[in-house]
Parts: structure tokens; C-alpha cells; sequence
């Protein structure tokens, strides 16, 4: 839905033009998964499909939500009576951002919102984080609380992590409100320090295409907070603060310290490599050797599937199919357990391949997935 679509049906649900509509994207991650909580390296770039919120201030400590994509009328919660952990819908996220924001100080005495998104749900493309970070957005510009994008990032996370109860990462809050079009964005999820690096695949005869499995995630489920805590287990045993403080050179006399761990030896291993692959396609980018990251995506993937042990049937069909067909790399995005795979190709290639990804579907009796390109695109901006 536009912004002009969504600003109209505010119109008619609250009786007045809202004061403003922003937008803020959805992302696919190229490489760095599951380090993000390890305080490593990550490379997210944002997708053209966003969320989009048209939103007016209220003074009277009210919260109206409405949402064009779920059926219902509209919520209406009182701030002062947020509490972390009560709200088992939709609505939990963006009331967790105006409660991270009060929480934190921040003078936001309410709001009526109605949003709209084209990010699919549940397909490990950060839906919840687009809804956090549109509405962080026109908090911030509503109430000239003049925070920085980061932090925003930030606060989105807290929604998250203590309002949502998701033990999540910084990654996809940043890039949904970090990214730019055209480039990746390289993050250093310690202080948070940025980097853009260009990445425009069309210009060299590439694609980059995203097939949803349409095997849905769901990150509070424990399997995401077990690898978390197994990887703290891990830095704990070491004596770092983090397994970012592990130097790729070290991985092998840290794993040797860790004798029989066998768990956590396989996640370490993963985080260890995982931050170093960052760095190998931040390095291959810079210097325009854009074909050779496709084999450090696809390490990626075998790392994810073996050692940390997140893919599933349906990811490992994608990745087996993509490199059988042709493909210079491919490994699943995000969380893992389901959602979204990424398949790097020859723009000459993108129709086989789909073909071929579909074909292996049907045969497998698995549900037809979505496949779509990945455009770098812009962070959230205000929109009207
Ligand atoms: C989810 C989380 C992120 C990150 C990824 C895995 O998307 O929200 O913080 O941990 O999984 O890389």
C-alpha cells in the first residue's frame, strides 16, 4: 500500500489528515548470521518492501493502533499501563517502542497510528523490526527527540528483547534504520560503528534472489535462545567477553581449550568463522571481486547447517538445488529454522534457476516457494 493509501485510511479511522506518513524496510542478511549477540560482524542490506505508518501525536497518554494487514478494529492502550511482556499480538511492537522510548526518558505522550506492510511475515526477513523502527521514526521526528539512527536501533532492540520477550540481536533494527540504497551495510555490532559498502549487482550481471521457504520462524521458540546462551557458555569458558574477541588466527587453540564441550565447540567454531567470512567479503567487495563472494556465502550456509545447526530441509533443498543449477553461492538468511534463503547468480541464470528451485519443490512435496530479486535499498525516511 502507498503512503498516499495509507495517510487516506488514516483519514477515515481517526477523522483528521495524519501529521505525517514514514516508511521504514525490511532486510536480507549477505553474510554474518547468529554473530550479531556475539558482538561480531554482520552485513544486512535493506529490501524494497517496508512498512509504512501514517501517524498524529496525542497528549492525552493514549496509544491507538490499527494495522491494514490484520483483521480487527483499533487497539487503543494506555502508556502508563504498558508492561513488558503482556501482549501476545502485533500490537506489541510498536507499543514496545513507546514504552522503550518513555522508559528511557523520552517525552512521547501518545499517538494515533495506522500502518501498513509488504515485509512478509515470519520469513526471516525482520518484519518486526520494520513495524519498531517506522514507528521509532515518526516518534522521534514527532516529538524532535533527535536520536540518532543507532540509537533508535537501539531502543527497537529493547522493545524487542524486554517488551516482545525475543532475545534478538541489533542486526536487523540497524539495518532497517541504518541502510542505504545501493549498499550493504557493514556493522560492527560492538560500538555499532558503520560502514556502506556499494553493492550494485545489477551493474556487474548479477542478481541476488530470496526464496521465502514458507516454513515459517518464530524466534522466541527456545531454539534461537539456546544457541545464545550456549555461545555466552562459550565466551564465558574462554575468558572473553565475547566470541568476537576470538581472532580467526586463535579458532583452533580456543576449540582445543574447549576439549570435549562438543556443542559448544560446534557454535564457537560457527561465530568464529562466521565474523571472518565478514571480513572476507567486505575485502572481496572493496575490491571488486564480486563473483568470489559466492563460495564464502556458501561456506556460510554449510557453517549454519552443520556446526550451528539452524537450516531445515526445506533451506538445504534451496542451497542444494541453487549450486546444482548453477549459482555462484547461496545459504539461508536470518534466524534460521525456516524462513528465507539467498542465491547468487548470473543475471542469465535467474530463470533456470527459479525453474529448477521450483521443480526440486514440487518434487519434494514441499509448499511452492516465493522467489523475488533483493535490491539493495533505502533505510527508513519520512515519506510525507
Ligand atoms: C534474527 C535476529 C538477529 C540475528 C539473526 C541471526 O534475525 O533478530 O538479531 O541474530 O537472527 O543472524
Amino acid at each position: 500500500m502507498g503512503a498516499q493509501q495509507v495517510a487516506e485510511r488514516f483519514t477515515e479511522l481517526y477523522g483528521t489528515r495524519p501529521e505525517g506518513v514514514w516508511a521504514a524496510p525490511g532486510r536480507v542478511n549477505l553474510i554474518g548470521e547468529h554473530t550479531d549477540y556475539n558482538d561480531g560482524f554482520v552485513m544486512p542490506f535493506a529490501l524494497p518492501h517496508q512498512a509504512v505508518a501514517a501517524v498524529s501525536r496525542r497528549d492525552d497518554g493514549i496509544l491507538r493502533l490499527h494495522s491494514a494487514d490484520i483483521e480487527g478494529g483499533v487497539a487503543e492502550l494506555r502508556l502508563d499501563a504498558l508492561a513488558p511482556q503482556s501482549d501476545p499480538n502485533w500490537t506489541a511492537y510498536p507499543a514496545g517502542v513507546a514504552w522503550a522510548l518513555r522508559e528511557a526518558g523520552h517525552q512521547v505522550t501518545g499517538a494515533d497510528v495506522h500502518l501498513s506492510s509488504t515485509v512478509p511475515t515470519g520469513a526471516g526477513l525482520s518484519s518486526s523490526a520494520a513495524l519498531e523502527v517506522v514507528i521509532a521514526l515518526a516518534l522521534n521526528d514527532l516529538y524532535e527527540l533527535g536520536l540518532r539512527r543507532w540509537k533508535l536501533a537501539r531502543l527497537c532492540q529493547r522493545a524487542e528483547n524486554v517488551y516482545v520477550g525475543a532475545p534478538t540481536g541489533i542486526m536487523d533494527q540497524t539495518a532497517s534504520s541504518c541502510c542505504e540504497q545501493g549498499h550493504a551495510l557493514f556493522l560492527d555490532t560492538r560500538d555499532l560503528s558503520q560502514q556502506q559498502i556499494p553493492f550494485d549487482l545489477a551493474a556487474e550481471g548479477l542478481r541476488l534472489l530470496v526464496v521465502d521457504t514458507q516454513v515459517k520462524h518464530a524466534h522466541s521458540g527456545g531454539e534461537y535462545g539456546k544457541r545464545r546462551a550456549g555461545c555466552e557458555k562459550g565466551a564465558a569458558l574462554l575468558g572473553v567477553d565475547a566470541l568476537r574477541d576470538i581472532p580467526y588466527a586463535e579458532l583452533d587453540a580456543a576449540l582445543a581449550l574447549l576439549g570435549d564441550e562438543e556443542e559448544i565447540v560446534r557454535l564457537v567454531r560457527h561465530v568464529v568463522s562466521e565474523d571472518h567470512r565478514v571480513e572476507r567479503v567486505v575485502g572481496l567487495l572493496s575490491s571488486g571481486e564480486t563473483r568470489a563472494i559466492g563460495p564464502v556465502l556458501t561456506e556460510g550456509h554449510t557453517s549454519l547447517r552443520d556446526d550451528f545447526r539452524i537450516s531445515c530441509p526445506e533451506l538445504d533443498l534451496v542451497v542444494d538445488t541453487a549450486l546444482s543449477a548453477g549459482a555462484l553461492g547461496a545459504r539461508m538468511t536470518g534466524g534460521g529454522f525456516g524462513g528465507s534463503a539467498i542465491v547468487l547468480a548470473e543475471s542469465t541464470d535467474v530463470e533456470t534457476l527459479t525453474k529448477a528451485t521450483e521443480e526440486a519443490f514440487a518434487a519434494a512435496g514441499f509448499t511452492t516457494p516465493r522467489i523475488f530479486e533483493a535490491v539493495p535499498s533505502r533505510g527508513a525516511h519520512r515519506v510525507i
